[in-house]
């Protein structure tokens, strides 16, 4: 994809649904007794991987229009896949398919793409392992594929290294199937979307959080039955993160993003931009499904350095190739930092974005644990390497929005990944 310079973005949009919403409608839907419909659902590469594993489980889902429709057959109506689960590029369908998986009475193995397959499984196996879980790396190496055959789970209280949602999410699911209460204790709070969701489907699940410190505790009761759902997804801050970015960076734009959803542990990104200067504002507050959601107001502004470290990091993690980009146009340094989960997203995105920031002119240098970036320089077109992870594909489409020259995104449509439509939302702006 060919991107030049450009002005004047107006109009108002609507944002895809959340990705991580859909992923759990779906697998928490399957797993229900009944129906649940679910309203503006994602058609992204990633949740359509985790709608297919579970038709491959039995299950039967319908997709319409505007609404998929999930025939939920109750905790234990899954039934023994014919073939490998194939899981794509998806680390969310991975790590929470495989806590629901453990507490199934059949064997299954999951596999997935090229870069799927080189991310550290360890801290889900070994969590479930404590639970009485029966899984394995195929290959040793920690990675997928996995193999999981049946066990018999009890309660445990996890106390996890890293503030990973994922993990937590695998461990509470698998707690769903256990004998006693099942606790996950994270360094920061990561986002709860699990916790919210199971509650709505009749789960038993408590979150609290330490006085005084950052640390986050999530349990689970082992559960007899969860009941199907009508849920509404609201529009994905991590897409409508672009759309932010390139209002606040392209000259003479105002750009509404309706309906997004604002739940804090996600919505980092806003603090951020009001860090740096930013010019938003959120419109129509109300709830959906259970989340947070609102209109953002966004208009172009002259941005200026920050540093983005600590509990933060969790509710912004995808959108850090965005804020590099932002930071690349901001005047003075933005440091991120406390940022290591960055090695082992789709790519490396330590190196992923300062590879391609660097090579449009900007002054970034590379740390153990984030990014420094001096601002201000002009950026210039350059070939954009995304090795395949639809982040970076994403955040340097709107860099080349700001940078002379036509920028050429390599292998644009791994976008698909989590928003197919990501170049027509433009056709609204322009
Ligand atoms: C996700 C959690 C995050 C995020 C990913 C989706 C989820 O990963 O990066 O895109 O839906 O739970 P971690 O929780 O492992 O950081």
């Amino acid at each position: 994809m060919e991107i030049g310079k450009i002005t004047g973005l107006k109009g108002t949009i609507t944002i895809p649904g959340d990705k991580s919403v859909s992923h759990r409608a779906i697998m928490l839907g399957s797993i229900a007794q009944g129906t649940t419909e679910i309203h503006n659902f994602l058609r992204g590469a990633d949740c359509l991987s985790t709608i297919q594993c579970f038709r491959s489980m039995g299950i039967e889902i319908k997709e319409n229009q505007d609404i998929v429709t999930v025939h939920g057959k109750g905790l234990h109506g899954l039934t023994a896949p014919s073939d490998i689960l194939d899981v794509g590029n998806s680390g969310t369908t991975t790590r929470l398919l495989s806590g629901i998986l453990a507490g199934q009475e059949f064997d299954s193995k999951m596999s997935g793409d090229s870069s799927l397959n080189t991310r550290p499984m360890r801290r889900i196996i070994e969590p479930l392992t404590q639970m009485g879980a029966n899984i394995s790396s195929i290959m040793r190496n920690g990675c997928a594929p996995l193999y999981i055959s049946k066990g018999n789970l009890h309660g445990i209280h996890y106390h996890s290294k890293v503030a990973s949602a994922q993990v937590k999410s695998a461990i509470l699911l698998a707690g769903l199937y256990a004998d006693s209460e099942t606790a996950v204790t994270e360094p920061t709070l990561s986002r709860n979307h699990t916790e919210l969701m199971l509650k709505e489907y009749g789960a038993d699940v408590s979150a609290s959080f330490k006085l005084g410190s950052t640390v986050a505790t999530a349990s689970v009761k082992p559960c007899t039955e969860l009941f199907g759902q009508n849920i509404t997804v609201p529009g994905d801050i991590s897409s409508a993160a672009y759309f932010i970015a390139a209002g606040l960076l392209v000259p003479d734009s105002e750009i509404v993003i309706k309906n997004v959803g604002i739940n804090s542990t996600r919505s980092g990104i806003l603090k951020v931009c009001e860090n740096m200067g930013a010019n938003i504002s959120l419109l129509h507050e109300t709830r959906a499904g259970g989340e947070p959601v609102a209109d953002i107001l966004v208009r172009t502004s002259q941005l200026h350095g920050t540093t983005v470290e600590g509990p933060i990091i969790p509710t912004l993690i995808d959108e850090i190739p965005i804020i590099a980009v932002m930071a690349a146009m901001a005047e003075g340094t933005t440091v991120i930092r406390d940022a290591a989960e960055l090695k082992v997203k789709e790519t490396n995105r330590i190196e992923t974005v300062c590879d391609n920031l660097a090579s449009m002119g900007c002054d970034i240098t590379p740390t153990d644990d984030g990014m420094i970036i001096h601002g201000g320089n002009p950026l210039h077109s350059a070939n954009i390497h995304t090795l395949l992870d639809h982040r970076i594909a994403m955040a340097f489409t709107i860099a080349g929005l700001v940078a002379d020259g036509i920028t050429n995104i390599l292998d644009s449509k791994c976008i698909d990944v989590s928003y197919p439509t990501f170049y027509d939302t433009f056709e609204d702006l322009l």
